[in-house]
């Protein structure tokens, strides 16, 4: 039969990277490539034991359809949530969703249209660039450093667009140990971003996984705090710091920006999953969200050490890489002259993977550079693996 499939399914394509890490499941293989947490952080007893008592208590509710923005048991423990990290929102400024995932694909569905301009880091998130391409979206990049989205090469960008009359939809970062550099957007060029996108009224999506995974105690007020709630649309996941398999996150903007994303959600999935929302709002409220998101700084933390303590005992000169200081990834940037894809079956020779840091420029840049996921692999892998890479690299310098 001959499917006539919508423009929509030309935009989707397979992902050029789940292609090349099928090689990580060459046995001896230390791969660095994923993005998943340590699953031996996942507090599986709590969740049977809490799971049983809501069962119990309120299984009519648990297994019903729920309102579109979420239980207002769990909005209230969201609000707690955010408040332990020094923010601010209400109940109508909010809606549950699955995943930040869903978040970025719905902003994809209210925002973008076929040629729709939008701005974002380079590199940013591969989930983002999907979501976004598959609106058919002309997406521009912006430069970054050590201190997050560069606001000069932004403000060139913005003014480019603006003289061929294609203002940008909105501007999408990723401020918090950034997936996938790893790097943190800086106080002052927070503020910046802020005054530049107000001036010229574009909103900011605020995309923030990793926000409380900082292993200096240090997290800086968000775009959300620092805009007072206008103008930016934060979004915020519980995949990283507790676990992903529930899909639970949310989405925080004014008013006027949930009403329209409650109505899109209908027509989307109806509601979030009325049975993880009071399992997670009573995780939070009985202080467990705190424990776990210790237990997972505690657990990154070294691990990040490693991979940092290793790439200064082994990499060659010519190879710089980001310092996160919080958060699941770190950035490599190799010579100009070589480009990770080519290299990555020596990498497989010498039994270890990364990720190619090509997929993750809207502009296709970045050649020369690559993801490395501390979270997953053991301390003891870390400092095997990059043993092995700097190997690899040598070979090829
Ligand atoms: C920056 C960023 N946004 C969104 C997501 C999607 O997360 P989830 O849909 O599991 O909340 C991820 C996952 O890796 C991410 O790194």
């Amino acid at each position: 039969m001959n499917y006539n499939f919508s423009g929509v399914s030309n935009r989707i394509f397979r992902s050029e990277i789940r292609e090349i890490l099928k090689w990580t499941r060459k046995p001896g293989v230390i791969s660095f490539g994923g993005g998943l947490p340590d699953a031996a952080l996942f507090p599986i007893q709590d969740i049977i034991d809490i799971t049983r008592e809501v069962l119990e208590r309120k299984g009519y509710l648990a297994l019903q359809y729920g309102p579109t923005p979420g239980e207002n048991e769990f909005l209230e423990a969201l609000i707690s949530h955010m408040a332990e990290f020094g923010e601010k929102a209400t109940r109508d400024q909010m809606c549950v969703a699955s995943s930040s995932q869903q978040g970025l694909d719905m902003l994809a569905l209210l925002f973008v249209d076929g040629g729709a301009p939008i701005v974002m880091e380079l590199p940013s998130y591969l989930g983002g660039i999907r979501a976004f391409s598959r609106s058919g979206a002309d997406m521009r990049g912006v430069q970054m450093d050590d201190d997050g989205m560069d606001t000069d090469h932004l403000q060139k960008i913005l003014g480019e667009l603006h003289r061929q009359g294609k203002d940008p939809r909105f501007i999408y970062v990723i401020p918090d140990f950034q997936n996938p550099s790893g790097i943190t957007m800086s106080l002052n060029r927070r503020k910046k971003l802020i005054q530049i996108a107000r001036q010229r009224e574009i909103p900011i999506v605020e995309d923030s996984p990793y926000r409380e995974l900082s292993f200096t105690g240090k997290v800086l007020p968000s775009l959300w705090t620092l805009s007072d709630g206008e103008g930016v649309i934060q979004l915020r996941t519980f995949s990283k710091i507790l676990f992903p398999g529930m899909r639970v996150g949310w989405i925080v903007a004014h008013k006027t920006i949930i009403d329209k994303i409650i109505m899109l959600k209908q027509s989307v999935d109806l509601c979030t999953p009325s049975f993880s929302q009071p399992i997670l709002a009573e995780y939070i409220k009985q202080g467990k969200m705190r424990r776990s998101i210790e237990n997972a700084i505690e657990c990154y933390k070294p691990k990040l050490k490693a991979m940092l303590d290793a790439l200064g005992k082994y990499m060659p000169e010519e190879v710089k890489w980001s310092m996160p200081t919080g958060g699941m990834f770190l950035w490599l940037t190799l010579p100009e002259r070589i480009d990770t894809k080519d290299i990555f079956m020596t990498a497989i020779e010498h039994d270890v993977a990364y990720v190619i840091g090509r997929p993750f420029h809207c502009d296709r840049s970045g050649g020369n550079t690559m993801r490395l996921n501390y979270s997953f692999p053991s301390v003891e892998q870390i400092e095997k693996g990059i043993q092995r890479l700097s190997g690899a690299i040598k070979a090829v310098l």
